[in-house]
């Protein structure tokens, strides 16, 4: 066989053995030894087969290493094909995830058999991409058309016990899997259970306008995304055509979306948010502070969203306010936000109540003595943080983590109001912090490798997506977020319209456009906050002038009703006259002639901002690598998955 897969005969029983760690993937080794054991299996002593994995999962996908390599025989489809002709009746026999080219290989089978932990799925789409090896033309073979598409658009996998409802999976195992897969085996053997090729079965009835209402659902789903679209014809092909010509739509949709700078982009993303918990010169044994307890200060937007992350994750927390009353504000936020996740089907109203009880409450410090990590969420007054990590310093045990979750503040100066900066770390978070799945976490000069570890691993226990950065200014995403914000500001004194900005940023792919950014955030917070700066500080008089004359015209963004847009009552941005007035009038002062400026110009004036300034934090070591500035971008700042973060779009340009 192969180093990666292996044949034995367990009584009249072929086992084939597949042992690529960490998640079998299917690379050239696995498919030419799973090749060669399915071809010994057709003339040896076996009566039937089992494909059964090793380690922590069953196949987890194609090797997506290997992907945009040249193509190396056997090919996955071939090799499946050759799985199914099989003459000796074979059954998958699945535990932990079998995704992608992995469940493919699955329905190649002629049964599937797993433990009730198993998850079966196809993540291609997140990837850009459909499933490859005839996943689109199995499934609904199996499973119908309505369950195929729900399936494979989403991405997002599926239990034991559902797959084995639509029909994906014949048999539950209890106990050990290989053991009860071949007990399973002698029986259906016994029974005289006929092979059964999903291939050679008819796709169930369906809805004529199912595949119409998909396009058009996914359309407004998945904006701008080609492979959602594809995948939809790959399933109408599987109902309207053979097996053969379906499998041959599939092959050039798959074709055309793994050659598209779509997949590209979001393949970046798989590896770049992996790389990203890696941390330079941090051994990865390096030792784990125990986090079974957690403190928050500040119950505002923030301390209430970092509250419902940890306590969604089974940790109780503890939340300090200032007063009863700002208390009582902050939990009853946190109970809507439950009630808000059970309404729209995020969780169980079981589980809301469970997690909610995680959550007390107190107004006294001392609560915090026994806890092993503080996160402090209070307003962004340096002073005032300062005066805290003094107080954490002295009713915290020796060993807590003391997190801060400030935005621009400097971690290092924070740490040096306590004895003991090594416990100290910044753990930004973005908002809504229960949903949001970045978490910038700031390494200070004096922060202890086994706090960044543990912060680390708390990370992915809580569900973030972890990108570590240095100490400055505004750390690695608002940092690069200024540059952004003034050059689209002299855009518009320059001859754009804050609609003609979001438009051009907004069809190009991001999420929000930066002056619906803006009024939302509210553009009275950076008015404060540039009292506060020199005229150096500020930089460009014309960076800000506009901003300034909004919120002194009383337009404080979405809040107050208005501020680059006018807003309806369904909080509609609504171009306005007066905005455009005030904006040329800006321009006149500063002598600056208006001119028409095209899309194209504004998004590459706009990127270009953001990959200078990335490319400085780079050279400053505040960021460890490129692919970490693309992740805290994706998950942080709405940036376009498919265009892989601004520093991998840069470098594709
Ligand atoms: N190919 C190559 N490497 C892979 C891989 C794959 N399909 N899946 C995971 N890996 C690597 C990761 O990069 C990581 O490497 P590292 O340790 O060097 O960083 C390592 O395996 C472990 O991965 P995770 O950290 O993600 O481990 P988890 O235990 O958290 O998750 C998992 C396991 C759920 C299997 C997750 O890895 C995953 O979702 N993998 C991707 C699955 C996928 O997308 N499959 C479809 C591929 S496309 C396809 O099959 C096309 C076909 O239709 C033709
Ligand atoms: P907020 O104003 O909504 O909440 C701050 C809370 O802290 C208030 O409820 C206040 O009563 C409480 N507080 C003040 N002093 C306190 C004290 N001494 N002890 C206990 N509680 C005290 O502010 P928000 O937006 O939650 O911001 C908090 C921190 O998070 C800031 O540092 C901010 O920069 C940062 N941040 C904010 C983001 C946002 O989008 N709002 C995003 C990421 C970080």
């Amino acid at each position: 066989m192969s180093s990666t897969v292996s044949y034995s005969l367990q009584d009249n029983i072929g086992v084939i053995n597949v042992n690529n760690p960490p998640v079998n993937a299917l690379s050239h080794a696995v498919r030419q030894g799973l090749l060669d054991a399915i071809t010994t299996a057709q003339s040896d002593a076996s009566e039937a087969v089992v494909i059964v994995c090793e380690g922590r999962t069953f196949i987890a996908g194609a090797d997506i290493t290997e992907f945009g390599k040249p193509l190396q025989s056997p090919w996955l489809p071939e090799l499946l094909d050759t799985i199914e002709a099989s003459t000796k009746l074979v059954v998958a026999a699945i535990h932990g995830t079998a995704l992608g080219g992995g469940f493919e290989t699955a329905l190649a089978a002629h049964y599937r058999c797993a433990i009730p932990s198993a998850k079966v799925g196809f993540p291609e789409v997140k990837l850009g991409l459909l499933p490859g090896a005839g996943g689109t033309q199995r499934t609904p073979r199996l499973a119908g058309v309505k369950a195929s598409l729900d399936l494979i658009t989403t991405g997002a996998p599926i239990t034991a016990g559902q797959a084995e409802k639509i029909g994906l999976i014949d048999k539950i195992i209890d106990g050990d899997l290989q053991e009860g897969a071949i007990n399973w085996v002698k029986e259906l053997i016994a029974d005289g259970v006929p092979i059964r090729r999903s291939s050679e079965q008819a796709v169930p009835d369906y809805e004529a306008s199912i595949f119409d209402d998909y396009r058009a659902a996914l359309e407004k789903r998945a904006r701008g995304q080609i492979a959602p679209a594809r995948i939809v014809s790959a399933v109408e092909a599987a109902a309207t055509s053979t097996f053969e010509d379906g499998l041959a739509v599939e092959r050039e949709l798959f074709m055309e979306c793994m050659g598209s700078s779509q997949s590209a982009g979001m393949r970046h993303l798989f590896f770049a948010e992996r790389q990203a918990s890696k941390i330079d010169g941090l051994a990865k044994d390096t030792p784990k502070r125990p986090v079974a307890s957690v403190g928050i200060i500040g119950g505002g937007t923030m301390g209430g969203g970092i509250a419902m992350s940890f306590a969604n994750a089974g940790i109780p927390v503890t939340m300090i306010e200032i007063s009863d009353e700002a208390l009582q504000r902050g939990l009853s936020i946190i109970e809507r936000n439950y009630a808000g996740s059970v309404k729209r089907g995020k969780i169980s109203e079981d589980k809301a109540v469970a997690c909610r009880a995680l959550i007390s409450g107190s107004t006294d410090y001392a609560a915090l003595a026994d806890v092993d990590m503080v996160v402090e969420a209070v307003f962004e007054d340096p002073d005032l943080k300062k005066k805290i990590f003094t107080q954490l310093d002295a009713v915290c045990k020796l060993g807590a983590i003391l997190a801060t979750n400030t935005s621009y503040q400097d971690v290092n100066a924070i740490a040096a109001a306590t004895s003991r900066p090594e416990d100290v770390i910044g753990m930004h978070f973005f908002s809504p912090a229960h949903i949001m799945k970045l978490l910038e976490v700031v390494r200070g000069e004096k922060t202890a490798d086994d706090v960044l570890a543990t912060v680390m691993a708390l990370a992915k226990k809580i569900r973030k997506v972890a990108v570590v950065s240095g100490v400055c200014y505004g750390f690695i995403g608002n940092r690069m977020l200024r540059p952004y914000g003034k050059t689209a500001q002299l855009l518009l004194l320059e001859g754009a319209s804050p609609q003609q900005v979001d438009a051009a940023m907004e069809t190009w792919g991001m999420a929000m456009g930066p002056m619906r950014v803006f009024d939302l955030a509210g553009l009275d917070i950076g008015y404060s906050a540039r009292k506060a700066l020199t005229d150096e500080q500020k930089g460009d008089p014309r960076s800000y002038r506009v901003p300034d004359l909004l919120v002194e015209a009383g337009r404080l963004g979405q809040k107050s009703g208005a501020g680059f847009y006018a807003y309806d009552d369904k909080r509609r941005a609504i171009p306005d006259p007066a905005v455009d007035e005030l904006i040329a009038a800006a321009a006149a002062e500063f002598g600056m002639e208006r001119r028409e400026i095209s899309d194209d110009e504004i998004v590459d004036r706009l990127i270009s901002a953001l990959v200078d300034e990335g490319r400085k934090i780079l050279d400053e070591g505040i960021a460890q690598r490129s692919s970490d500035i693309d992740v805290v971008y994706i998950y942080g700042y709405g940036f376009p998955v498919s265009r892989g973060g601004p520093m991998f779009y840069a470098d594709q340009q």
